[in-house]
């Protein structure tokens, strides 16, 4: 075996349109599926990087076409609530309540797991994350494979998630033996991860459906603090020290990061459009390209044009959902543009803000600056 194993199979690109997915398409990735291929499909939140979830041998190219650390476990995609609950050894109310009110949608739930999911898919965890997308072309895919669908998101391990084909393509060409390409996606963030094995339900990872929503319809629901504040983002050196082990092992890795340093600059909003002025005008005096994602009141902050400032807008503030949205095409896109460094505004950990803060603070590493 080579050093980089994942590489080496021709990579086809289907078109396929995204509200009436075209069924000798769909029928194709889903042949290519069965006999153990592996195939990048839309969802709502992302692209996903699927293959038989109930085959440890295809499950294992996943791993190794993304350079995947093999402690880190797969979410199951099924296209019913009652193949989710099949793979569950047991299916708690609270899952079932969950199940009705936001499936198909960008909610992932983990249960307890059942003996025939492969442990290559749970990492050897006794729990499994389940989850129905909500997407025509996700859906119509899972039902002609009629086999659960292992997938994480589909970029290399490390890189901004994709939200569109292009993404998967630049990451994964050589990888991967089919594309699905239905344009951008919808939400941008991936799916909030909840754990419905805790009492109250934990949200481990947050993501397309707010915690706000989910207390709403479920009651008490505890959000991880490592949802929060990832690993290694050091807020509290010692408390960092005294931390407990990560209870979803995603959250301990460096993620959604450009090959550029990304700095995060945080707080209130008139101290935090102030700092990000400063370091931006810090970095174009020492000569360097400098990207920047802001909202439109934190645009104002930015002195004057200058072409080695490149400046991606994500919408105003209150709209998190934009952001979301946005973020993970506009890192790829200032990275593309050969920056030195991106420097990105915090915004308020508000409904799916607090997933986007997520991915802001688990981009920028321990580079994040209080305004
Ligand atoms: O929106 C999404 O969730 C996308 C689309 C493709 O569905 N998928 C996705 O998968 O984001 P991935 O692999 O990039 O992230 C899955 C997250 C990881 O943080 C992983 O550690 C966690 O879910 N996870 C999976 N199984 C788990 C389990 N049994 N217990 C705790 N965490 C789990
Ligand atoms: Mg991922």
């Amino acid at each position: 075996m080579t050093a980089d194993a994942g590489a080496s199979r021709p990579t086809r690109v289907l078109k396929v349109d995204p509200s009436r997915p075209e069924p000798e398409i769909i029928r194709e990735a889903a042949a290519v599926l069965r006999r153990g291929g592996l195939v990048a499909f839309p969802t709502e939140t992302v692209y996903g990087l699927g293959a038989n979830g109930l085959d440890p041998e295809a499950v294992a190219g996943i791993f190794r076409a993304k350079g995947r650390p093999a402690d880190n476990p797969l979410i199951l995609h099924v296209a019913h609530a009652d193949d989710a609950a099949r793979l569950a050894a047991s299916w708690p109310p609270v899952a079932q309540r969950a199940a009705e009110a936001f499936w198909p949608g960008p909610l992932t739930l983990v249960v307890p797991s059942r003996g025939h999911v492969p442990s290559v898919v749970t990492a050897g965890l006794p729990t499994v994350a389940v989850r129905i997308p909500d997407h025509p072309v996700a859906l119509a895919l899972l039902r002609e494979a009629g086999v659960p669908v292992a997938a994480p998101s589909a970029n290399r391990s490390g890189r901004p998630s994709p939200t569109r084909a292009e993404h998967v393509w630049h990451d994964l060409q050589g990888r991967v033996d089919l594309i699905l390409d239905a344009g951008p996606v919808g939400i941008g963030v991936e799916s909030t991860v909840l754990d419905v094995t805790t009492d109250p339900p934990t949200v481990l990872r947050p993501g397309g459906v707010a915690v706000e929503t989910l207390r709403a319809v479920l009651g008490d629901v505890a959000v991880d603090p490592y949802a929060v504040h990832p690993p290694g983002d050091a807020h509290d050196e010692e408390e960092e020290e005294g931390r407990p082990a990560p209870r979803s092992p995603g959250m301990k890795y460096r993620h959604y990061a450009p090959s550029c340093p990304v700095e995060l600059i945080v707080g209130e909003p008139a101290a935090r459009r102030r700092t990000l002025g400063l370091r931006v005008a810090h970095y174009l005096e020492k000569g360097q390209r400098v990207g920047v994602v802001v909202t439109e009141e934190g645009a104002g902050a930015l002195s004057g044009e200058n072409d080695r400032l490149l400046v991606r807008i994500v919408g105003p503030a209150h709209r998190p959902d934009l952001y979301a949205r946005r973020l993970f095409q506009y890192l790829r896109e200032l990275e593309g543009a050969g920056s030195d460094v991106i420097i990105m505004e915090g915004i308020e950990p508000e409904g799916i803000g607090l997933a986007v803060m997520n991915r802001l603070r688990k981009a920028a590493g321990s580079r994040i600056i209080e305004g």
